[in-house]
């Protein structure tokens, strides 16, 4: 089938779908300037060793480090704006209003395009939380409270512990409740688009599995093949922030009558 081809399909199949579904990962971020992690020459573990900047371990061993690299995060994502990517999934909203994005993603550009309800899988970079969880999980600290504190991590206005941000790192789980609704929502979509994963992360990259087991046709968006391309109903092939507008301006010419 021509690229145009499975454009117009995937248009219909969304167009139909009676429970949609989106998955994204760090691709649909990357032409908004937020790097990769798996990319071989800009990814960020192409940079820096996740062992070193993302486990507890790590934050343990080294808490100044760790909290400067989310800082160094925190910093391009504060000046990376929604790309065309991100605003075509808002605007799916317009043929289906209870869509649901899920992301791996710790950035907020999927609600700066205007998605209205969004799933962060690992977490919220951009927020902060006590390390010791002194208050029960997850023990926010809000910007406020640590405006005035000037140690590296600053510290837990409540037990004096250290302040971690408030993501999933390696060898954490996910929070429950999250994690539940996400596997939900791929127990019981008809159709989930993923876009920009490399499907290496699980549980993530199993509800994509989870959703085909369950007979849902999946749609992929990605440049280069992933662990989900080979189940995938239908790939296209291009960055994602090429591909969601033309697929939505596809929906729009479906004539409904
Ligand atoms: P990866 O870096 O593993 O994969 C990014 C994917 O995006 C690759 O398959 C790329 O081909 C694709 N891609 C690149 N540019 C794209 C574009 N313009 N449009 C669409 N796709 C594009 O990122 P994730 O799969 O998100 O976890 O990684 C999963 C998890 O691993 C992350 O959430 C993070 C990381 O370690 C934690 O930190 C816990």
């Amino acid at each position: 089938m021509t690229d145009k081809g499975k454009i117009i399909e995937t248009a219909h199949i969304l167009k139909g779908a009676q429970k949609l579904v989106v998955l994204t990962g760090a691709g649909v971020s990357k032409e908004s300037g937020i790097p990769t992690f798996r990319d071989a020459l800009e990814g960020l573990w192409a940079k820096f060793d996740p062992q070193e900047l993302a486990t507890p371990q790590a934050f343990r061993r080294n808490p100044k480090q760790v909290w400067e690299w989310y800082t160094y995060r925190r910093n391009l994502a504060a000046q990376a704006e929604p790309n065309p990517g991100h605003i075509a999934l808002a605007q799916l909203e317009q043929y289906h209003p209870q869509l649901v994005v899920i992301t791996q993603n710790i950035d907020d550009l999927h609600e700066q395009a205007g998605s209205h309800d969004v799933i962060h899988l690992h977490g919220k970079l951009m927020e902060n939380r006590c390390f010791k969880e002194c208050r029960g999980y997850p023990t926010i600290i809000t910007a406020e409270q640590i405006a005035d504190d000037e140690h590296i991590p600053p510290h837990c206005p409540y037990c004096g512990e250290y302040v971690r941000p408030n993501v999933v790192w390696f060898g954490e789980m996910l929070p429950a409740a999250v994690l539940e609704r996400a596997q939900d929502l791929a127990f019981h979509c008809d159709v989930m688009l993923v876009i920009g994963t490399s499907g290496l992360v699980t549980p993530a990259a199993s509800l994509p599995l989870w959703a085909k087991q369950q007979g849902a046709n999946i749609v992929e968006v990605n440049p280069d093949d992933s662990m989900i391309t080979r189940y995938a109903n239908i790939k296209l092939d291009g960055p994602s922030g090429e591909i969601i507008p033309k697929v939505l301006e596809a929906m729009s010419q479906i004539d409904d009558t």
